[in-house]
């Protein structure tokens, strides 16, 4: 048997097919275009990802049978908003979970409902990138739009209704729609409420690696495939990326460096932490889990290198630094604002330290180190309340790196576990279909059979202490800039 995982992302959809023993067979990936229509927007066209599922599906099975593939699931960019009037048809672009146009409906959230209450109904409070939010906003912006409403759906949900008909979503990506009961694992009335929605508005809920439909037969006759090819709910790209590094058990972690940079923290237990500065979401697995999550971390070193220095030879660039733990430029990665733990929109990329002997390798160390030091701050979060984390997995884009994969072991002072694929959602995507279709008796179990540590990076105590030093003076700089943020416009 064959299964099919789509990492429906921010700038690509990467898909991935895997057999029933959990070995990688093909990974293709197609990009699609982002828009941003004003400065801190972030749009995508829903369409766009279908047609590239569907056509990197194609280049996906060239070479294999398609008749082999017993299931179909997902990891995908989270919190988006995808709207649908009454005949299922796109109302308007999905705005991301990037954007950060919500500021006003996030205080009202926040402010005037209450933080306390929030928690109270979801486990968590409102960011700008989170959904309902968003809703309030075009309820506010787009009345016209808001009356159209039919379906209110995720962005890896909208292409499981385009593959099996059905408007589906699963808890881990719903938790992140401040829409969701995360403990109980259902749709908050108090909420749906609050933001003048109807529930039935909303997808039906699955936990992720439950079967949702099967590939509609025309989609499946286009691809080659039989019509009885399951598609399981899926996740949202984090707890995914999680069940594709095997993050599943009691307190143990998972680094993503893609477009976000997360730190994801399994438990069986549900937990919320007293300033909700992490996320408390529901796991893949069926359980829980705590996260971070901030919102340039790859990418802050792909607009360094690609649209400042124009290179595209990131490993040649990161050759010429040498001196770790002694760069005296620091570098805050909040190129479309911040989210864990500062929750602050305006907050902007900073460059501060330079002087005349500075060099483009000091400057490339200073993005590389600030988006660890900025992943530091939500892991300190996790350490206040008594969480030991003294290893990690690691994956995403960054995780190709050698040089950001040492920083992270020795500025966060943990062993880094480097799994065999760093294909996190794609492969996780992959394992949730095979567990839909009886391929492995729980997501632990496939976790367990298919994935391998194959190197573990030690933090070394001469950085490790350099580093704590330089840690202690990132983290004076964002309050120091918080007050100008605002004013730069
Ligand atoms: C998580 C988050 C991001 C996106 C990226 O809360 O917003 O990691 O899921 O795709």
């Amino acid at each position: 048997m064959l299964y099919i995982g789509i990492d429906l992302g921010t700038s690509s959809v990467k898909l991935l097919l895997m057999d029933e023993k959990g070995n990688i067979k093909n990974i293709v990936s197609r990009e699609y275009p982002l828009y941003f229509p004003k400065p801190g927007w972030s749009e995508q066209n829903p369409q766009d990802w279908y047609e590239q599922s569907i056509e990197g599906m194609k280049e996906l099975l060239e070479g294999f049978d398609p008749k082999q593939v017993g299931g179909i699931s997902f990891g995908g960019q989270m919190h988006g908003l995808v709207i649908l009037d009454k005949e299922d048809q796109v109302i308007r672009p999905a705005i991301l979970w990037n954007d950060g146009r919500t500021t006003k409906e996030c205080r009202y959230l926040n402010e005037e409902i209450g933080k306390e209450t929030l928690s109270a109904y979801t486990a968590n409070i409102a960011f700008t990138g989170f959904t309902a939010p968003k809703l309030l906003w075009v309820k506010e912006n787009e009345p016209e739009n808001f009356a159209r409403i039919e379906k209110i759906m995720l962005p890896k949900d909208y292409l499981a209704y385009r593959l099996t008909g059905v408007h589906c979503t699963d808890v881990s990506d719903a938790s992140g729609m401040l829409l969701f009961d995360v403990k109980n694992r259902t749709w908050s009335e108090e909420m749906c409420e609050i933001c003048g929605i109807r529930k039935e508005q909303l997808a039906g809920i699955y936990e992720s690696y439950e079967t949702v439909g099967t590939v509609l037969p025309e989609t499946a006759e286009e691809l080659g495939m039989t019509d009885h090819v399951k598609v399981a709910a899926g996740a949202g790209d984090n707890a995914a990326a999680a069940v594709g590094t095997g993050t599943v058990g009691e307190g143990s972690c998972n680094i993503s460096l893609g477009t976000s940079g997360t730190i994801f923290i399994s438990s069986r237990k549900f937990g919320v932490d007293q300033n909700n500065a992490l996320h408390a979401f529901a796991h893949a697995n069926g359980h829980y889990h705590l996260m971070g999550c901030m919102l340039s971390a790859a990418s802050c070193n792909k607009w360094w290198m690609e649209e400042i220095i124009g290179t595209k030879d990131y490993a040649g660039e990161q050759k010429a630094v040498e001196k770790l733990g002694e760069n005296h430029v620091y570098f805050l990665p909040y190129l479309m604002g911040e989210r864990s733990p500062h929750n602050d929109p305006d907050a902007r990329g900073t460059f501060i330290g330079m002087t005349m002997d500075t060099t483009r390798a000091d400057m490339t160390q200073a993005v590389l180190e600030g988006v660890i030091f900025a992943l530091r701050d939500s892991l300190e979060v996790a350490r206040s309340l008594g969480i030991k984390i003294e290893r990690t997995k690691i994956c995403g884009g960054g995780a190709k790196s050698p040089l950001w994969k040492k920083m992270a072991a020795d500025i966060l002072n943990v062993k880094v576990d480097v799994i065999e694929s760093e294909e996190g959602p794609a492969l996780g995507g992959a394992m949730l279909a095979a567990v839909a279709d009886g391929a492995f008796g729980s997501v632990e179990e496939a976790a367990e059979k298919i994935v391998r540590i194959v190197e573990t990076i030690e933090p070394e105590p001469e950085l490790v202490e350099k580093y704590e030093a330089r840690y202690r003076q990132f983290k004076e700089i964002y309050p120091l800039c918080r007050e100008v943020y605002p004013k730069i416009i």
